[in-house]
């Protein structure tokens, strides 16, 4: 019971620090690898200065240890409406369930990745600082929400977290004299390469191909960098990041009607760095979204009634309504603040984030390139024309010869299995393909034999059958066991993959149990879910289960790292 779980509690807070052999857990909950990859960073410092530490995926931590937990620190990044990311969800639940023990002796910080340009902004960090308090841990130290420029803040909570265990353990003289002791490592990791995210790599664009054919709805590009002599490596499952442009005539009517001269120059960072502000509005930052933050401080820039009537408690609602959608081009049409000098303004304003693509060729099949498979957006809105930013330029201003700024971005959670004899199963419909044909090319390059089968769907078979001659070869070859398509606009009843799923119920549970790992990519909001749903009809329908035995099978799928997905 509850009450039993208190008198086992921990030690109180006063005797923590007299405890010498304090340990550090890091867990981290990551949505695409960013949150893990600081957590690995932090984990790696702290044992660089000899702190006994271990790191964890939540997903891969025991709920009921986080009472033998002394100082934890929690990474972790927020998904789509608030919610955690998959692999923090089982332990969200648990610590947010009554089951949850009292924490007292517990230490902890949180760090919290997120985005402005979201309501729910960091939720889950917030979420758990706020849990963890509430069970009796103690703040040891304050939490750092992160907007996707998270690198400042990320590295200035991880300093601050060192400098405060490290004083901690300073007025312990046991503690020290075991930290002494233990000698601490001052190397680092070994890099792997030096281009990274805040350094990217000018890769040359060698193709940039249309793949649906003419009467098509769908414009999806097929595109070739060269990574020649940046020694940059990616694994099936990963992904690369662009460093986008915005489009010229964007920059050029904000500039027209700010009354703004494209040759004023302005400072672009703390370090003090300038750029014209043409320059600085295509390629610096970003202007194709609005936040909160920005709103607000636009307001102290200028006075404009509206805006602080949109910017007043009682009125999140319409500011939500406002803010979704709109750019920056409609807000300076909205509000106009003529008197505002583009120096001051653009301060307000967030850095250009890069666009994450999964990687659709395998390294090992075609060295030194990487491919993407990119849909192009392009959608009307309050009144004008609109195009995605990155797909935008890669459709209309990207030619082979031209260099784009790129950076690889591991995924740890979408990684194919390392034992080549568990069958796999791929659901990815429209550019959710990209993965499976880096997957099927590192496949044929190693000459693996375990079975695989495909799930490709899109609207039209004649113009929308990615690499079609691709697979069917393939197909031939046996590097694919089995594919089965969806044409959803084909017929008059739509057809999507989960239909086609449902149709091979029994296969696909007899590949489940013995032992398939099954992969979806592609949209979230709508086909991840669908698919997740049919999953667990196939499994009451095949398997006898009912509606919890079934999403239990699918979480256990999931921790043993059988049920992963990259969706977007
Ligand atoms: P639609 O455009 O005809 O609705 C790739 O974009 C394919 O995914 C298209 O055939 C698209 O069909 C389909 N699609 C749309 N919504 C889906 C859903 N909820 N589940 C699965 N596929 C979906």
């Amino acid at each position: 019971s509850a009450g039993q779980k208190q008198l086992a509690a921990a030690p109180p807070v006063d005797s923590a620090r007299q405890d010498a052999s304090r340990e550090v857990t890091i867990l981290f909950g990551s949505e695409t690898g960013n949150a893990q990859s600081l957590a690995e960073d932090v984990h790696q410092k702290l044992k660089d200065r000899g702190f006994q530490t271990t790191l964890s995926s939540m997903d891969d931590f025991k709920p009921k240890n986080i009472k033998k937990v002394q100082d934890l620190l929690i990474i972790t990044a927020t998904h789509g409406e608030g919610d955690p990311p998959d692999n923090a969800r089982s332990f969200y639940e648990f610590l947010n369930s009554r089951k949850a023990p009292k924490l007292e002796g517990l230490r902890f910080s949180v760090l919290s990745l997120g985005d402005q340009s979201y309501e729910f902004f960091c939720q889950t960090g917030k979420d758990f600082d706020k849990r963890l308090e509430e069970l009796g841990g103690e703040r040891f130290y304050a939490r750092v929400d992160c907007d996707v420029d998270f690198d400042e803040p990320a590295a200035a909570w991880i300093d601050g977290i060192l400098s405060k265990l490290e004083e901690d353990k300073a007025v312990n003289p046991a503690n020290e004299q075991k930290i002494l002791s233990i000698q601490p490592q001052t190397k680092s990791q070994p890099k792997l390469a030096d281009y990274s995210r805040t350094n990217p790599f000018k890769a040359e664009v060698i193709e940039n191909l249309k793949l649906n054919g003419r009467g098509s709805n769908k414009e999806t590009r097929h595109l070739e960098l060269s990574l020649e002599g940046s020694n940059l490596a990616f694994e099936p499952g990963d992904s690369l990041g662009i460093f986008p442009k915005n489009a010229p005539g964007l920059a050029d009517s904000i500039i027209n009607q700010m009354n703004w001269k494209p040759e004023d120059i302005v400072t672009i960072n703390k370090q003090g760095e300038t750029l014209p502000l043409r320059e600085a509005l295509i390629s610096h930052y970003e202007i194709t979204r609005l936040t909160k933050p920005m709103l607000t401080q636009a307001a102290q820039l200028f006075s404009n009634e509206r805006l602080n009537e949109l910017l007043k408690p009682g009125h999140e609602e319409e500011l939500r309504a406002y803010l979704d959608g709109r750019d920056l081009l409609d807000f300076v049409r909205d509000f106009s603040p003529k008197e505002v000098p583009s120096s001051e303004f653009v301060h307000i304003l967030r850095k250009m984030p890069p666009r994450l693509y999964s990687i659709s060729s395998s390294l090992k099949a075609n060295p030194d390139e990487v491919h993407l498979t990119m849909g192009t957006v392009r959608y009307k809105a309050f009144g004008r024309n609109r195009i995605g930013v990155c797909s935008g330029q890669c459709a209309e201003r990207v030619e082979p010869g031209d260099f784009l700024p790129v950076y690889i971005h591991r995924n740890p959670n979408f990684k194919f299995p390392s034992d080549p004899d568990t069958p796999i199963i791929m659901v990815g419909p429209g550019t959710g393909v990209a993965p499976f044909r880096s997957f099927l090319q590192e496949r044929e390059e190693t000459g693996v034999k375990g079975k695989t089968w495909l799930f490709f769907g899109d609207q039209h078979f004649k113009t929308d059958f990615l690499y079609q001659v691709e697979w069917q070869k393939w197909l031939k070859d046996g590097v694919l066991s089995k594919m089965d398509v969806a044409f959803s606009r084909d017929s008059a009843k739509k057809v999507y993959v989960q239909h086609r799923m449902l149709e091979k119920s029994r296969d696909i549970y007899q590949w489940l149990e013995e032992g398939a790992s099954l992969y979806i990519c592609g949209d979230e909001k709508n086909m991840a879910k669908d698919v997740h749903q049919t999953l667990t009809k196939i499994l009451e329908k095949e398997g006898g289960l009912n509606r919890e035995e079934a999403e239990n099978y699918l979480t256990d799928m999931r921790h043993q790292k059988r049920y992963q997905r990259d969706v977007y």
